[in-house]
C-alpha cells in the first residue's frame, strides 16, 4: 500500500512538473499576461488598472503587471523582460503612439503574442500586434465638439475655446484634438485661444488653468482631454475668484465620480465618457489567444455621455 501511495505521488508530481514546463514559467499551466500600464496620473487610470487586477484573478490568469510612470523608456524595458520571462501573452497601453516598432518585434520573433489595449500605436505594420481593445477617441471628440456647437447654435458671437490637452504625442491627445476640431472648425465664431499640454493631471490641468487665468485672454469653454485635467482647472478657476460651469463652461472626457459630481454641483456642463473597465474583455482575449482562436483586429468600446442630469441619475451607481 505504502509503496503504491509513493509511485502516485511521483506520477502527480511528474504531471504537474511537465504542465509547468509548457507553460511561461509560472510554474503551472494558468496562462501568464505581462501587462505595462502607463502610469497612476488620472482616476480613470486607476479604474483601468484595478479592473486589469481583478478580472485576472476572477479569470485565473497569472499577472506580471508593471507601472511605467508615464515615461516610454519604462515600457520598452518592461516588455523586454517579459519577453525574458517567456510570458504567454503582453499587453499595453502605449504611453504614446511612436517608436514601438523594435520591441514589438523582438515580441514577434520570441513568438509572444500582443494585444493593445486603451491606446493605439502608429505601427505600419500591423502583424506586430494581435488587436487593439479600447476606446474611439476621435468619436469622443466629436461628441465634445458638438456638444460645444450646440451650446451655440444660432449666435454669431465669438466663442473663445480653451483646451487642456492630454499628454503630447499620446493617443488620446492626439485623436481627441482631431475629434474636437472637425467640428469645430467648421464655424469660423470658434476659436482656440490657447491649447497647451496638461499631461492628463490634475496638478498640471491647474498649473496651466492658472497661466490661461494669468494671460486676461477671455475664455469661454474650457475644453479638457480628461476629467482630472478639468478638476484641477476647476480649482484654478475657483481661486481666480471665478465661477466654473458658469464664467466658463466646462467639459472633459472620462467619466470619473468627480467630474460627475462637479457637474451635479453646477461646476462643470458635460462629460463624455471613456470606459476604463477593459479588464474582463482582455482577459477574454488573453484566454481566446493563448488557445490559438481568431479575434478581432480592432474591438472599440461602448461609452456615452453625461449631462449634469444623467450625471445625477449615474452617479449612486458609478463604480469609479
Ligand atoms: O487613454 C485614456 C486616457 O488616459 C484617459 O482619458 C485619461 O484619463 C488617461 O490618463
Amino acid at each position: 500500500m505504502k509503496r503504491l501511495v509513493t509511485a502516485a505521488s511521483v506520477l502527480t508530481l511528474a504531471t504537474a512538473a511537465l504542465a509547468g514546463c509548457g507553460s511561461s514559467g509560472s510554474g503551472n499551466d494558468r496562462p501568464t499576461l505581462g501587462f505595462s500600464q502607463v502610469g497612476a496620473e488620472s482616476g480613470w487610470r486607476t479604474a483601468n488598472t484595478r479592473s486589469i487586477q481583478e478580472s485576472a484573478k476572477t479569470a485565473g490568469i497569472n499577472l506580471k503587471f508593471a507601472d511605467a510612470q508615464q515615461k516610454q523608456e519604462n515600457q520598452i524595458k518592461a516588455i523586454r523582460t517579459f519577453i525574458q520571462q517567456h510570458v504567454d501573452v503582453i499587453a499595453f497601453s502605449p504611453v504614446v503612439e511612436s517608436g514601438w516598432d523594435t520591441v514589438l518585434k523582438e515580441a514577434k520573433d520570441a513568438k509572444i503574442p500582443v494585444l493593445l489595449t486603451d491606446r493605439a500605436v502608429d505601427s505600419k505594420d500591423t502583424s506586430l500586434y494581435e488587436t487593439f481593445l479600447g476606446s474611439d477617441f476621435v468619436t469622443e471628440g466629436h461628441k465634445a465638439g458638438q456638444w460645444v456647437a450646440d451650446q451655440y447654435k444660432g449666435s454669431n458671437e465669438t466663442v473663445n475655446i480653451a483646451v487642456l490637452e492630454g499628454t503630447t504625442g499620446s493617443a488620446p491627445a492626439i485623436d481627441r484634438k482631431k475629434g474636437f476640431a472637425d467640428i469645430i472648425g467648421t464655424d469660423p465664431k470658434f476659436k482656440i485661444v490657447a491649447s497647451q499640454d496638461g499631461d492628463f493631471t490634475r496638478a498640471k490641468g491647474k498649473e496651466v488653468m492658472q497661466a490661461y487665468l494669468a494671460s486676461k485672454q477671455r475664455i469661454d469653454v474650457l475644453f479638457a482631454h480628461n476629467d482630472d485635467m478639468a478638476l484641477g482647472a476647476i480649482q484654478a478657476i475657483e481661486e481666480a475668484g471665478l465661477k466654473p460651469g458658469k464664467d466658463i463652461k466646462i467639459l472633459s472626457i472620462d467619466g470619473v465620480h468627480d467630474a460627475l459630481q462637479a457637474e451635479v454641483d453646477g461646476k462643470e456642463n458635460y462629460v463624455v465618457e471613456c470606459n476604463p473597465l477593459l479588464g474582463p474583455q482582455l482577459m477574454d482575449l488573453v484566454g481566446k489567444v493563448k488557445a490559438g482562436q481568431p479575434i478581432e483586429k480592432r474591438i472599440v468600446t461602448e461609452e456615452t455621455t453625461f449631462t449634469p442630469e444623467q450625471a445625477k441619475a449615474a452617479l449612486p451607481d458609478r463604480k469609479y
